[in-house]
This record gives C-alpha cells, structure tokens and sequence, in this order.
C-alpha cells in the first residue's frame, strides 16, 4: 500500500472521510498527538487500526467526536453532571473522559471494557475530519506501538508507510503529549494518564481528584491496571535513559560525571537556561519552561533513535501542573530510572 500524505483542506477532508467510511484507517492531527483514525462504529475497521500498529488486543482505544450532541451514540445513559462541567470547561480539548460504553461501540474498541472513553479534539483539523465522515473516530497514538507518539505528519510516515493509505499534515501538534485520561464515571474522578488538562484544573470545577498511583512509579507485581496502556512499555528510546532530578547545579555535576564515563554515542537533554552547564559535551535543547518539553520531547527521543545514541541523560521537571504528564512519559521512558542529585 502506497501512503499518501495531504495537506488539509475540504478535498482531502472528504478523501480521509471516504476511506474511513470505506473502513480504512487514517493518520491525522490533534492538538495533542497524531492519531490512527478509523469508524469507530465498524468492528473490521478497527480491527485494522490494532493490526496497523501492532497494539495488544487489550488496550482499548479512544472515541474521538465533533461536539458534545453525538456523545449519546458512544456512551451509555446520561452523562453525570460532575463530567458535563467538565466538558464545559475543557472540551473541545486535551482531555479524555471514561463512561459507561453504549451499544453502537463494538467491543474491539473497548478491548472488550464495559466502559469507553471519549475525547472532543479542539484540533480544526480533527474537527473537520469527524464532521466530514459523520462518525465516531476511535484513534490511538499515531505511532508502531512502544514508540513515542507522533507529533508530526513525518514521525508518522516513519511508523506507517505502507500500512495506511493517507496522513494528513497539519503541523506540530500544539501540546505534543497524550490528552489526559480520567475516569468519571464515580467521584473522586481518578487521572489514569496525566496530560495537558492538569490535576489542579480539574480540581478546580469539580473540587476533588485523585491521581492513579501507577502514575510516577513502575506498575507493581500483579497490580491490577484501570488504563490498560500503562502497562506497557512506551515511548522508550532505543538507547538506555536515565533522568536526573535536584538542584540545577548538582543535577548538572551528576550527568556530567555519568556522561564522561560512558562511552558511544552519548547525550544530554537539558532545558534550555541550563545548556551552558554543559559545554563541550553533546547537549539538545528540552526548551525553556515544562510547555516547551512537553511540546519536543517526543520528537528529541525520536530523534535520539535518528542519531544513534545509546546513553541518553534527562534533566528532571517539577512533576507539577503539565511538569506531571511530562515527568510520567519521561519516566517511563527511562523506566523509571531516576537518580537523585539533591537539593
Ligand atoms: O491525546 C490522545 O489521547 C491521543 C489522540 C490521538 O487523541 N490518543 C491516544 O490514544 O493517546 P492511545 O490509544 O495511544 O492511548 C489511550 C489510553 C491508553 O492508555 C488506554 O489504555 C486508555 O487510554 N484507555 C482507553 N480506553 C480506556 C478505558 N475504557 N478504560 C481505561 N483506560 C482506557
Ligand atoms: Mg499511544
């Protein structure tokens, strides 16, 4: 299969709406990462979504609509009042709630879960695509399953091609990591996968909320999973991570002592007020705040891969506000390596 990648616009709208009524599945932008689009309403269809990527069976998918009227074909019953203030505030949006699944939503996209979980992008072009094929999309990640998530239409074309007929290319994706993942099905309302929409802003509508404790640690031996997806390894680079979290200064002194005992193809990422700790060695800039991290990381440990490096030494962020999101990926990357240099 040849992939072709269109830019948006109404005709490639309406050829990736085609191909998903015709049961194909699409690469397409969101404002958090790239997503494998297919009919969420069409068993087969998303049957190849799994098989595109190489997704375990039972790791369900996200069901992506335009706007909050089409919520009653993927969910079952009304949706509690704590979850439609939140969808006030933050849909459209990175953010992904959990309900009860309704009928039309066939069980391949729940991985056979009694609950689906629901996202309205705030992406243009997302929206242009859902309402052009008249469906529920079910996306995941865009990426070969345990590589970072695509944040451009290339990192796309590097996974897919070949297996997809069509990418559109919408840019950088504005966030850069996954949507948040919460359950609100019950209260507290629980973060299973932190993101863009933070704890604190969901605490802030609707007063309580609890962080899954596999968050920003290695699952358990035997720990039961409430989202599938974390357990598995992810976003992993092909060289080994190790993260490094302290005081600036100390943390620098840290990765510089590791780094000039390693030998290969070694690097550092660092934010960028902190680059000239590390003259002379190979440095790639993170950005300036936690926005800017969370807006490249994907694309520096895809890059790492590109360049062959096989040591690779992560400045830590303060896993607060988006520094969460950014501190689970990169943890879990690393998996969970974490040396402390002190404060
Ligand atoms: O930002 C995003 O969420 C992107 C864009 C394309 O929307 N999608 C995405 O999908 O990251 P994916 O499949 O890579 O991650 C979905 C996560 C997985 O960890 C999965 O286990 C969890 O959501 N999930 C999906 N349905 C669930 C359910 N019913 N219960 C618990 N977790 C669920
Ligand atoms: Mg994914």
């Amino acid at each position: 299969m040849n992939t072709k990648m269109v830019i948006p616009c109404a005709a490639s709208f309406e050829e990736a709406a085609q191909l998903i009524n015709m049961g194909e599945v699409v690469g397409f932008p969101t404002e958090t990462v790239y997503g494998l689009g297919a009919d969420a309403t069409n068993e087969e269809a998303v049957k190849k979504i799994f098989r595109a990527k190489g997704r375990p069976g039972d790791n369900p998918l996200i069901v992506h609509i335009a706007s909050l009227s089409d919520i009653h074909n993927v969910i079952y019953g009304e949706m509690p009042e704590w979850a439609q203030k939140l969808a006030e505030a933050y849909w459209p949006g990175p953010l992904t709630m959990i309900f009860d699944k309704g009928e039309n939503i066939p069980s391949a996209v729940t991985a056979g879960l009694d609950s689906v979980a629901v996202r309205i992008p705030g992406n243009t072009d997302a929206q242009a695509l859902i309402r052009a094929a008249r469906k529920p999309i079910a996306a995941p990640s865009a990426n070969l399953s345990g590589r970072p998530s695509p944040t451009t239409a290339k990192h796309v074309f590097e996974d897919m091609n070949g297996r997809i007929p069509l990418i559109i290319d919408g840019g950088e994706s504005d966030v850069g990591l996954e949507s948040t993942v919460l359950d609100v099905r019950t209260l507290p309302v629980k973060v299973l996968r932190p993101g863009g929409v933070t704890p604190k802003m969901i605490a802030d509508v609707v007063g309580e909320v609890e962080v899954a404790g596999s968050v920003m640690r290695p699952l358990k031996e035997g720990e039961t999973v409430l989202s599938p997806g974390m357990k598995y390894k992810h976003y992993a680079p092909e060289g080994s991570l190790v993260i490094v979290k302290g005081a600036a200064e100390k943390v620098a002194h840290a990765i510089i002592d590791m780094y000039d005992a390693t030998e290969g193809e070694k690097c550092i990422l660092a934010l960028e007020g902190n680059l000239s700790l590390y003259e002379g060695r190979n440095v790639f800039s993170l950005g300036k705040n936690p926005e800017e991290m969370a807006h490249r990381l994907f694309d520096a440990l895809r890059e790492m891969d590109a360049r062959g490096i096989n040591a690779i030494f992560s400045e830590a962020v303060d896993a607060e506000g988006i520094g969460l999101a950014v501190m689970n990926r990169l943890g879990r990357a690393a998996a969970f390596h974490i040396v402390d240099a002190g404060e």
